[in-house]
């Protein structure tokens, strides 16, 4: 019972590492907020869980500020926020990627993560304690051709953890973030453009540990990285990735 007495909040939950991250902080004591923009499916995994469903799009100020007051509403003070709820546009040459999708995937993955520190911020500031986790990916780190601004969101996303780590140190509030490598969940498809065996060898070959990653290998970082056992620790962006960024 790792989180104990903490209330959680992650975005994206309704599936894939969400669900996945939700799952365990569940697991591990925490009462858990889960925020998607598939309401339904937020419905589910909060009703399997025993959270709170909440529906939001992460790239919209209004709706990030009423998960905000749900969120203060149902637990007090927020403990723990994990910035998952991520979206690509589909690989394909850098200058074929539309302005609509390429805005898109920045008000998701980017804007989000100004977004909810605007909503929670203050409140982590002034009880001096708070874990904010951002889901980044591989991607970030060691990039691959065809999804070229999906990869250049998750850069920016570890500048934002690390710039964000270092203000709010002094504050209480740690601040990490995640570098999954390819998972099987439903966005992988979307990464590899089809789903064929021979395009799942080709991302396996890069995985020294031979396999994808799971939600459940998100849950059980995620869950370190947001409990007290990791409060000396801020600042990272540590790969769960078998060995693909070495
Ligand atoms: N699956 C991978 O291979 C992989 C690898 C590295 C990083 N990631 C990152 O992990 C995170 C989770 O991805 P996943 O693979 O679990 O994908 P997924 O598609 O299974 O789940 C993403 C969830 O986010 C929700 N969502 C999308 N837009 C939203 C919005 N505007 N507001 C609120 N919720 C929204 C979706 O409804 C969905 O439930 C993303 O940030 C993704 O970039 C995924």
């Amino acid at each position: 019972m790792r989180l104990a007495n903490k209330a959680a909040i992650v975005t994206g939950a309704g599936s894939g590492f969400g669900a996945g991250i939700a799952r365990k902080f569940a697991a591990e004591g925490a009462r858990v907020m889960v925020a998607d923009i598939d309401a339904a499916a937020a419905e589910a995994i909060a009703r399997e869980i025993g959270g709170v469903a909440q529906a939001v799009d992460v790239a919209n100020a209004a709706s990030v500020e009423a998960m905000a007051d749900a969120a203060r509403a149902a637990f007090g003070q927020v403990d723990i926020l994990v910035n998952n709820a991520g979206i690509t546009h589909l690989p394909k040459p850098m200058e074929e990627v539309s302005e609509d999708e390429f805005d898109r995937v920045f008000a998701v993955n980017a804007k989000s993560v100004y977004l909810t520190a605007r909503a929670f911020v203050p409140g982590m500031k002034a009880a001096g304690t708070g874990a904010i986790l951002n889901v980044a990916s591989t991607a970030g780190l060691s990039p691959r051709p065809n999804l070229n601004w999906y990869n250049a969101s998750k850069g920016w996303m570890i500048t934002a953890t690390k710039t964000m780590a270092v203000e709010l140190a002094p504050h209480g509030v740690r601040v990490n973030a995640i570098a999954p490598v390819a998972g099987e969940t439903p966005l992988l498809r979307s990464f590899m453009g089809e789903d064929t065996p021979e395009i799942r060898a080709k991302f396996l070959s890069t995985i020294p540990l031979g396999r994808f990653s799971t939600p459940e290998d998100m849950g059980n970082a995620a869950a370190f990285l947001c409990s007290d056992e990791a409060g000396m620790i801020t600042g990272v962006a540590l790969e769960v990735d078998g060995g693909r960024c070495i």
